[in-house]
């Protein structure tokens, strides 16, 4: 319900855990903490001042760290938006995921103000992929049994080569 210390601490924690990975969002669930925390980045930060212009074709990607207290969905769209989407709870799997294009939401941020905002494109598909987590719900239950049977034996196959390496 309050950010404090405490939840500040496991959202930096966190942080370095999902830059680690490397990831672009992580759910406190998926460090063994239950409380209702997420964090992301898109690498969609404003570029800063007097930067040096991309090279042709150069993918920029600024830090832009965002915290997430309670996150919750108050509306979504009909329409509806597909992505390729991955995990890190999931290793080396990636299927296109449905979703609503666009969502209202709110939460609080890192110093525990309520923000309310409508989202849509990559931040509106992780913000309901992270909120998933939080509800014990992955990307993959959101698929078909054949292809969620299909990515429980890769994601097998993967363990059993980390396993084995
Ligand atoms: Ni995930």
């Amino acid at each position: 319900d309050a950010v404090d210390d405490s939840v500040r601490a496991l959202m930096d924690d966190m942080l370095d855990t999902m830059y680690d990975a490397p990831g672009i969002g992580l759910a406190a669930v998926q460090i063994g903490d239950l409380r209702r925390v997420v964090v992301m980045d898109l690498g969609d930060g404003p570029v800063p001042e007097g930067a040096a212009p991309p090279a042709d074709g150069e993918e920029v990607r600024v830090p832009n760290p965002r915290f997430f207290a309670n996150p919750e969905v108050l509306w979504q769209s009909d329409e509806t938006y597909c992505y390729e989407e991955g995990c890190l709870s999931i290793p080396e799997y990636f299927d296109e995921v449905e979703r609503p294009a666009r969502v209202r939401v709110a939460y609080l941020d890192r110093e525990g103000q309520r923000v309310e905002e409508e989202i849509e494109g990559l931040y509106a598909v992780c913000f309901q992929h992270e909120l998933d987590h939080l509800n014990g719900v992955l990307f993959i239950d959101h698929l078909s049994r054949l292809r969620r049977d299909r990515a429980m034996s890769k994601v097998k196959k993967t363990m059993r080569l980390r396993e084995d390496a």
